[in-house]
């Protein structure tokens, strides 16, 4: 019997062609709705494998449901929606799509930087909605990039690129992260700051940092509070990382000046969250990565990886280093 591979979004058949000729492949058939909880659940039963989308939730149950499951390749770098802890013990290979998307997210979070900035967003709507008059001194007046201060929380790959990016705008550039990194400080320029520095200093605060026990919650009333009041908040990591009720609150009350986001507490989003309301807020849906290359890299990179593991290698970009195989049907 061939091993069979379940994937839970649709998947141009060109990339998964290579599969098919060796494995048994099934997709969900639908581009833009999630696969739901109990067509998972009983897809992990029989499967090998799972091509995954961050908006699946491999939890303990889809977990225990693999009886003969041995990787999951979860399309997107980051993986917080999968309980790795528990994919290692039950021997599950846990594969993401770092570096492929890095210079991809990186262009995006820097565009939303500038659309927030800028009024982008909101000029290209004013434009298109007839309500353009004539040229006038402030009309959509935004504020400067160039020669400010950006702030970056998460100085991971992508955060160094967003940071390579702001040197081309002669920004000055501060950043957070767990450790510090004293090569990169050197070649980009950056400086290490406490994260309640950072909050007080920047003109641009931008959270790349990955979803953890640590960083859910950890941009908090009082963090936005400790922005200055021109400050834009942008955000291309995940949406638990913010209180956006308080992020809300700031922008209402002029605590802060606006915000890029990309990524919410609950999505898709509900198109009535107040968030959306608001005209300092300039929002996406999730599409950090989301070029056709990069996605298509993407996408190759999880076959390269659940092929490795089906054929009894390592995969090339592996979660769970402490990931065993387990001998399973
Ligand atoms: C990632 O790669 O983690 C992105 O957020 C998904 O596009």
């Amino acid at each position: 019997m061939k091993p069979y591979i379940y994937i839970t979004r649709k998947l141009p058949e060109a990339v998964i062609e290579v599969m098919k000729q060796k494995y048994e492949v099934k997709m969900w058939e639908h581009e833009d709705i999630s696969v739901p909880k109990e067509v998972l659940y009983a897809e992990a039963e029989k499967a090998d494998a799972l091509l995954t989308m961050v908006s699946d939730q491999i939890d303990e149950q889809i977990l225990t449901a693999g009886n003969r499951l041995k990787v999951v390749a979860n399309l997107a770098v980051g993986f917080d929606n999968i309980d790795v802890k528990k994919a290692s013990i039950k021997g599950v290979a846990i594969c993401n799509t770092p570096d492929v998307l890095t210079d991809t997210t990186a262009d995006l979070t820097f565009g939303l930087l500038m659309a927030a900035a800028r009024r982008i967003v909101e000029a290209a709507e004013y434009v298109k909605e007839g309500k353009w008059k004539s040229w006038s001194p402030l009309l959509l007046a935004g504020q400067d990039i160039h020669h400010k201060t950006i702030g970056i929380v998460g100085m991971g790959k992508i955060g160094e690129t967003v940071a390579k990016r702001a040197t081309g705008f002669d920004m000055n550039i501060l950043y957070h992260n767990r450790t510090r990194k004293p090569d990169m400080e050197q070649r980009i320029g950056a400086k290490y700051v406490s994260f309640e520095e950072l909050v007080e200093k920047s003109d641009f605060i931008v959270c790349l940092t990955p979803l953890t026990q640590e960083t859910r919650n950890l941009f908090t009333r009082e963090v936005f509070r400790g922005m200055k009041q021109s400050a834009i908040f942008i955000n291309a990591s995940r949406g638990p990382v913010i209180d956006e009720q308080a992020l809300y609150d700031a922008l209402t009350t002029g605590e802060i000046a606006g915000a890029g986001l990309d990524v919410f507490e609950k999505e898709p989003i509900n198109r009535d969250h107040p968030l959306l309301s608001l005209p300092n807020v300039v929002a996406l849906p999730h599409i950090g990565s989301s070029s056709v290359e990069t996605r298509t890299a993407m996408m190759k990179l999880c076959i390269e990886n659940i092929m490795a593991v089906l054929e009894g290698k390592v995969p090339k970009t592996l979660v769970n280093k402490d990931w065993k195989p387990i001998v399973k049907a």
